[in-house]
């Protein structure tokens, strides 16, 4: 069976995490965070790195920076993992959902305005399978409505929008460092910001707020989303190979491309002109000439060896949102259409390219 990710895990990276635990350092201090912190935050051109303890966090804390209110709104794309919307909620705030762009199946930013109210507050752009969304649209929207920009970019490490770093495009970014991530600490995540308030205030709320000079003493509720060093470790040795491991998902995505281009059947991932696409996840969307969707394609490809993954459900299909009112059941056909429709193949960095013949192979046969 080709798994449809594993992580890269080698030398550097037990090297470190050795260090950890012969020096005693592998709770929540220690010189690999502050290295993995500086050094990400440098990487996507942010002043400020924050690590926390997983991708979902790092967005509740990048909304806990803004003291959002009941009633208040965000903006967010419904085809996006629940964490997104889980950030907003634990905020007191509402989710206001936007359908997909059919290409990137990133949000469409052409549905925004006519979502924003008086109660809008943010727009989050979330990065989908290692593409970029298209940002100036979405800049010029937060300057006239006044709203802050919280990215996501859990699936976009090194990806770019017009040069610049995802992870480098908001007023605060967020990463997560999951094992099935382009750079991983197992599990983890970071917030990135060039702003020493939002920068200060995250730090306290994940780590309990405590005071400086009053330790037990608690004016704000925090959380225990804290990140250790023994996860920082491997994490800075993930960086010190980022570009390589860049180039081999750009390299899995082209060589897909390449052998898959003339099977038809399926619609294959593009890269917009503006965009550096990361491929994080190889992802596929069945055609209607076939008939079929993705559960009945994944299943033929599961036995001729080949794992793979189904596409995000959206939001507004959530049971537990809808049944809770916490969306609403407008109709987001780009989204639904993805979800019957899409998957992804195996793409981890592990992959060689008889694996990716192997898979090229099933899929002929399965179609
Ligand atoms: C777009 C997106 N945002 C957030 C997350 C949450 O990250 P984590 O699993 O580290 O909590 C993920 C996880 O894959 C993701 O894909």
């Amino acid at each position: 069976m080709i798994p449809v990710c594993e992580p890269l895990i080698e030398e550097k990276e037990l090297k470190y995490v050795n260090e950890c635990l012969k020096t005693g350092w592998i709770s929540s201090s220690g010189k690999f965070i502050d290295e993995f912190e500086e050094k990400w935050a440098d990487y996507c051109g942010m002043k400020y790195g924050i690590a926390v303890s997983n991708g979902t966090t790092a967005l509740q804390i990048s909304l806990g920076c803004l003291d959002l209110k009941h009633n208040d709104e965000v903006i967010i794309p419904t085809f996006t993992i629940i964490s997104c919307a889980l950030a907003v909620i634990y905020n007191k705030a509402r989710p206001v959902l936007i359908d997909s762009e059919p290409q990137t199946f990133t949000i469409d930013t052409g549905q925004i305005e006519e979502k924003i109210t008086q109660n809008t507050k943010v727009i989050m752009p979330v990065h989908i399978y290692g593409h970029p969304c298209n940002m100036d649209p979405i800049y010029k929207l937060a300057k006239k409505y006044n709203l802050i920009i919280i990215e996501d970019a859990a699936e976009a490490h090194g990806a770019e929008y017009k040069g610049k770093k995802c992870g480098g495009l908001g007023d605060i970014s967020c990463f997560s460092f999951y094992a099935n991530k382009i750079i991983t600490t197992g599990e983890g995540g970071m917030l990135l910001t060039d702003d020493n308030d939002y920068a200060k205030r995250a730090r306290s709320l994940r780590n309990l707020c405590f005071q400086k000079d009053r330790r037990f003493y608690h004016e704000e509720l925090g959380h225990n989303f804290r990140f250790t060093n023994i996860q920082a470790a491997i994490g800075v040795a993930q960086l010190e190979r980022i570009e390589e491991l860049v180039e081999k998902k750009r390299w899995i995505g082209h060589t897909y491309n390449e052998k898959l281009k003339d099977i038809g059947g399926l619609i294959l991932p593009i890269e917009k002109t503006w965009a550096k696409n990361v491929y994080w996840m190889y992802s596929v969307v069945l055609d209607e000439s076939t008939g079929m969707d993705a559960k009945g394609f994944a299943k033929q490809l599961h036995n001729l060896g080949v794992e793979t993954r189904p596409f995000f459900l959206g939001m507004h299909r959530q049971p537990v949102l809808k049944e809770m009112g916490l969306v609403d059941s407008e109709y987001y056909p780009v989204s639904d259409r993805i979800s019957e429709k899409g998957l992804y193949l195996p793409s981890g960095l592990t992959l060689t390219e008889k694996d990716i013949n192997f898979v090229v192979n099933a899929i002929k046969n399965a179609l």
